[in-house]
């Protein structure tokens, strides 16, 4: 929220700048931010403990204490992103899926840099949609890119997920009735966060993965459906073999777009991303990216490339894994002591196996959004949560429930993740009355 002085008439503002409302998150950072006592289990930032200031420092001198790397570093780069950071950055996709890069869809030319991955979610619902075009979510879903798919008049239309993700079944009707309906010309994509999604913790499971897949080519008659694979946390994996993503299937690649980051693995400070495109949507969305910023930080590249190379990545990879590890484990312990006892058993929460988010579903009678009395009393006891009807894309055809919590884990520490689910717990039997 901006304050200044009311203006007497409006800018002509364009459809786009209209439909953009602000986040209703931006309420929970601004509270967070003026009583900071609060526990906050609301906040998607990353831990401040672990992140990686004394590589950072180490790279950063390296660069600048020599001339020509930093003459290079501090210079303009390309628009798609360092070449060297390109060729690494598919290398670890490949690897990720236990793939050689001989063998995996696309090419580094393929891969395109951006500020933060973010930025890329953004550009490709630039090159696709048009005000009127479907887009298909999960219900729930990441509620900043719902969101901006709305700022572009995106029309989201959204499939149920179980313990598994979304339930192919389920896409496959929906998109039937799309095309029954006359308007399967206007599916532009399907969005979806694969690995320990936001905000349930859910991973798609491993057969499900080439099912989405087959689904989208199937329905892709008019033109290629785009199947957007946010792994935001694919790294983060606390818990057991990750399946192997759904680009992994993508042979030819021309179906997928599959984009990662480096905000969660390493520091979102850098705000960095990337992801590995079909060649056609690569070469547009660079014609895009040109004309937005001609190429992201390109100091920041310079330095995750040293980080790639030295190996500094992935020992704050392993870093994280340690300490989220921990975190998730108290939170979920602290559910067990504090909800176990009392709860009906319409009560239910996720288990993730890596991520930053636990899904927490209450009886249907305790309403959970912000202005009922669950939030407001656990305001006042002193903790934070999101409401989880925020993360319910606006799709006109559905009824939000207003009886869950998004909660993270990431920031809070050990004991303040133990002490917030107690808070919590302490606010559900108030507005409850048990
Ligand atoms: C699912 C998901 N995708 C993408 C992002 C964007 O992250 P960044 O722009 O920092 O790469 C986030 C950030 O929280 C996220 O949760």
């Amino acid at each position: 929220m901006v304050t200044g002085t009311t203006p007497r008439t409006l800018f002509g503002y364009s459809s786009r700048a209209r439909n953009a409302v602000d986040q209703p998150i931006s309420y929970l950072m601004a509270l967070a931010l003026t009583q900071p006592d609060l526990i906050s289990l609301a906040a998607g930032f990353v831990d401040y403990d672990t992140l990686p200031g004394v590589d950072t420092d180490t790279l950063m001198h390296e660069i600048l204490s020599d001339p020509a790397a930093s003459k290079a570093a501090l210079q303009y780069g390309r628009t798609q992103g360092l070449t060297e950071l390109r060729e690494l950055a598919y290398q670890h996709l490949a690897k990720c899926d236990g793939i050689s890069p001989a063998d995996y869809p696309g090419n580094p030319d393929c891969v395109a840099l951006t500020t933060g991955s973010q930025q890329l979610l953004h550009l490709l619902a630039d090159l696709l949609i048009d005000p009127g075009d479907i887009v298909i979510t999960a219900w729930p879903s990441y509620f900043v890119y719902t969101g901006a798919l709305s700022v572009f008049g995106a029309c989201v239309r959204s499939v149920d997920i179980d313990e598994q993700g979304i339930v192919p079944e389920k896409l496959d009707a929906l998109l039937a009735t799309i095309a029954e309906e006359g308007n399967l010309h206007r599916v532009k994509m399907l969005y979806t966060c694969t690995h320990h999604q936001n905000p349930t913790g859910i991973t798609l499971s491993a057969e499900r993965r080439p099912q989405l897949l087959d689904i989208v080519k199937k329905y892709s008659t008019d033109h290629r459906i785009l199947l957007l694979e946010d792994n935001a946390y694919r790294e983060l994996t606390y818990q057991g073999e990750a399946p192997v993503s759904i680009k992994s299937f993508d042979t030819t690649n021309e179906h997928v777009a599959l984009l990662h980051t480096f905000s969660k693995p390493f520091a979102p400070g850098l705000k960095t991303g990337y992801g590995l495109l079909p060649a056609d949507l690569c070469e547009k969305a660079m014609m895009l990216k040109d004309g937005r910023d001609f190429g992201s930080a390109n100091l920041s590249q310079h330095l995750l490339l040293r980080a790639l190379q030295n190996g500094a990545f992935e020992k704050q990879v392993n870093t994280l894994r340690d300490a989220y590890t921990k975190k998730r484990d108290a939170m979920l312990g602290a559910l067990d002591e504090y909800l176990g006892d009392f709860m009906p058993k319409e009560t239910r929460w996720t288990h993730p196996t890596g991520g930053l988010y636990v899904w927490l579903t209450l009886p249907e009678s305790i309403d959970t959004s912000r202005h009922g009395p669950l939030f407001k009393r656990a305001v006042e006891l002193g903790m934070l949560y999101v409401p989880g009807d925020y993360c319910y894309p606006a799709d006109p055809t559905r009824t939000v429930p207003k009886n869950q919590i998004r909660l993270s884990f990431g920031v809070p520490t050990v004991e303040q993740n133990r002490e917030g689910v107690r808070l919590l717990a302490q606010a559900i039997k108030d507005v409850a009355g048990v």
